[in-house]
């Protein structure tokens, strides 16, 4: 282990692996964190037994302290939280994390609000974090902030005159120059992310957005690029750009997916769905999923191939998220009234094509429709990684699952060879590559999962933060 990997991690996330809220009776309760950056960090921070810091879903009313004793015992690193009251939860996290950078970062300019106080909110949360951090790191520590929602949080931590080694990592995709030149306040992220030792990217043509945005913005910072990561320089000062594909901790889900209790449920939940070939799709509630998209896709279909009719079934699984947005909630009606639609006008009895199923499901059932699947449909309109890829990938332990991905998710970079690549604004184009994958023999089955299987395995979380830190 190098000196650099021996250093205490320090993860500040805007969400915490938990959440804190009230149950039906009132009384506090736990609940896990969902999302592709907690799927992530946690093996991470258990292997480092590290700290994590970050908002635990709640304000300063909640009883932390009580409910989170023993976490650290437990998980193997511990917590510090920052609570935040309910209007900043609105301006900070649904406004401008979520009404703003997202869309805009997504390429959905269409989505996207510019309020100054969703702004101002924004800042003040920032400096919170970067204050509660400043509070508590230790000398030897290497402080790695998560997200577009902490973009700023480098600048606070510069003036409190904190020493340690500053990373950041985005998990969502860096737009491109013309993009980004639409927000009112680009000069303020780009010094905030600027203010970082080093800061990573998901895949390399992020990274080259950012420079090029970098290179328009200041034309006097100079960049020295080399093959995994860039140097910018200007008065004395230097950043690191690099790009980092995260991903999973694959023994272990390949582990899980092997139990007995996951291939009983597989088993079961095919026996119920007959002997048809089961599509999966498995997101977030989140437009950038494309997930309208890709039930068109389906119908369009079923429409072109009558032969498919009663032989398969698309299940999608849905987990809500960010429920207070309204474009959120917009989604959610358009998604009911899409399956009711579909399901009315081609079902027949004995046969629902789409399953449609909204909530968050427990690991083993997770995996047990991982490895149920012949088909897993992913399909955003634009995502920074997407790590249901992954986790379809090492599921599949039985090897015959075929994996029809999205060009515009970051994970493309890594399986576009071995899987089946779309273009989610192709609903035609979908629908022939569903057949395909359909009519696909056992052996390119086969031979196309083994290959994806051994990226994922190969490209594992772990292998992340190696590099990660060695870069730094
Ligand atoms: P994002 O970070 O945008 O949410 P990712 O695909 O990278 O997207 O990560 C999503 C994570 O959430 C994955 O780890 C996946 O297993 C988990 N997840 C998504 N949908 C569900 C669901 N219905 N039930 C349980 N976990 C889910
Ligand atoms: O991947 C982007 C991201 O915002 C992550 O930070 C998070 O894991 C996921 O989406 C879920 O979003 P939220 O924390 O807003 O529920």
């Amino acid at each position: 282990m190098s000196e650099k990997q021996q250093r205490r991690l320090i993860a500040v996330s805007n969400r915490l692996p938990i959440a804190v809220d009230r149950d039906d009776q009132g009384q506090w309760q736990l609940t896990a964190g969902a999302g592709g950056l907690v799927t992530a960090l946690a093996p991470v921070l258990k292997h480092h037994q590290g700290m994590w810091i970050g908002w635990p879903g709640c304000g300063e009313e909640a009883p932390l302290d009580s409910l989170l004793e023993g976490f650290a015992d437990k998980q193997g690193y511990s917590l510090a939280t920052v609570p935040l009251s309910q209007e900043e939860v609105r301006e900070y996290y649904e406004g401008f994390s979520n009404m703003t950078l997202w869309p805009l970062f997504h390429d959905l300019l269409g989505h996207c609000q510019f309020n100054p106080d969703h702004w101002r909110t924004y800042v003040e949360v920032n400096r919170r974090f970067a204050d509660v951090t400043a509070g508590t790191v230790g000398d030897n520590d290497l402080i790695w902030v998560q997200d577009y929602q902490l973009t700023l949080m480098g600048v606070r931590l510069r003036e409190l005159k904190v020493k340690n080694p500053l990373a950041f990592f985005l998990h969502i995709p860096f737009p491109a120059p013309d993009m980004f030149r639409r927000l009112p306040w680009k000069n303020e992220i780009m010094q905030g992310l600027l203010s970082y030792d080093l800061v990573g990217f998901q895949t390399l043509r992020d990274r080259r957005n950012f420079v090029q945005c970098v290179r328009e913005m200041i034309p006097n910072m100079k960049a020295d690029i080399r093959r995994r990561t860039s140097t910018l320089h200007e008065d004395g000062r230097s950043v690191k750009v690099g790009h980092f594909p995260i991903s999973i901790d694959f023994n272990e889900f390949n582990r899980q997916a092997r139990s007995k209790e996951v291939a009983d449920a597989a088993w079961y939940l095919h026996e119920k769905l007959s002997r048809r070939q089961l599509v999966l799709g498995v997101d977030r509630l989140d437009y950038t999923k494309g997930i309208p998209e890709r039930i068109l896709a389906f119908e369009r279909l079923l429409e072109k191939y009558p032969e498919l009719h009663r032989n398969i079934t698309l299940l999608q699984v849905v987990v809500p998220s960010r429920t207070q947005v309204p474009e959120y909630q917009k989604l959610k009606e358009e998604l009911d009234q899409l399956a009711g639609r579909i399901n009315a006008q081609y079902g027949e009895p004995g046969w629902v094509p789409i399953h449609y199923i909204f909530r968050s499901l427990p690991r083993e059932q997770l995996l047990a429709h991982y490895r149920a699947a012949e088909i897993a449909l992913i399909t955003p309109l634009r995502d920074g990684m997407n790590l249901v890829a992954k986790e379809y990938c090492a599921a599949s332990v039985d090897g015959n699952g075929v994996l029809i991905l999205s060009e515009f998710a970051g994970a493309a970079e890594q399986l576009g060879r071995a899987a089946l690549l779309v273009n989610p604004y192709d609903i035609d184009g979908t629908a022939d590559a569903i057949h395909r994958a359909y009519h696909m023999g056992a052996e390119e089955r086969r031979d196309r999962m083994r290959r994806l299987r051994a990226s994922v395995q190969r490209n594992n979380v772990h292998r992340w933060v190696r590099h990660f830190i060695d870069s730094l």
